[in-house]
């Protein structure tokens, strides 16, 4: 397993990727943040559901693994908390009435490390709303990038369990399981003929990091002919991803 640290772009994403954190919404409906409630929002990219969440009036913290991202989130929402902390590593206090994440997990590959510090922060009772890959998710993607690059199997980076292997170490872990749900949401991709390209720029770098510019750029265009009978819509002239998420409510025992 690659351990390298991922760079993330939070222009590129915040540009191209708006739809992450518009598509949390559902997911957000779930957590029914009240007025006074401490919330954390784990895996909080550049804030913009973190600030949904505190705009209910609910004191929030995100966090987030990558300093160039908890930089934007400040930026962008200055009158708020964020710090950068890994899920795998942060120590909680039981003090959470609940644990937010949306479209993180997956990047997450030791899940037992993060149920069990999401089981800690949390106090009896708190809930667990995440959204996040399931098994199966951008599948097509996954075998056009184990056809193109020869070594992805050792640098896999996701974490996409079903939902019967997710709900089993959240109940191991303390968790009572409210809700679970696996479904398809198909998702259309920005960049027209070069999206691709643009998807494995944001979330691809584990792949193309050691390639040069133009190598990496023929990777994509191996992919995006791999990829076209599958994802390429041409009545729309859209690209839509075969996205598969999991989304769950848990409460931690008391
Ligand atoms: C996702 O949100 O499901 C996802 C994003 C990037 C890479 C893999 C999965």
């Amino acid at each position: 397993m690659n351990k390298e640290p991922l760079a993330w772009n939070p222009g590129h994403y915040d540009t191209n990727f708006a739809f992450v954190s518009q598509l949390g919404q559902n997911t957000f409906d779930r957590l029914q943040p009240a007025k006074g409630e401490c919330i954390l929002d784990l895996g909080c990219g550049t804030g913009d559901l973190t600030a949904r969440i505190a705009a209910e009036g609910a004191e929030t913290v995100g966090y987030d693994a990558s300093p160039d991202m908890i930089a934007e989130a400040r930026r962008k929402f200055p009158h708020l908390a964020f710090e950068v902390a890994d899920g795998h590593t942060f120590r909680g206090r039981g003090d959470f009435d609940a644990v937010f994440s949306n479209a993180a997990l997956h990047w997450m590959t030791r899940p037992e490390a993060v149920v069990r510090n999401v089981a800690d922060a949390l106090r009896p009772g708190g809930r667990f709303v995440a959204e996040f890959g399931g098994k199966g998710n951008v599948g097509s993607i996954v075998s056009a990038i184990l056809q193109v690059f020869p070594d992805a199997k050792e640098r896999f980076p996701w974490y996409f369990p079903s939902i019967g292997e997710y709900a089993q170490l959240l109940e191991r872990t303390g968790f009572r399981v409210l809700t679970a749900e696996h479904f398809d949401r198909p998702t259309p991709l920005e960049g027209g003929d070069h999206a691709i390209a643009v998807w494995m720029k944001m979330f691809g770098g584990v792949f193309t990091d050691s390639l040069s510019e133009d190598e990496a750029e023929r990777a994509a265009a191996s992919m995006t002919a791999l990829l076209r009978p599958y994802l390429f819509d041409a009545s729309s002239g859209q690209w839509i991803a075969d996205y598969k998420r999991i989304r769950i409510v848990a409460v931690k025992e008391s």
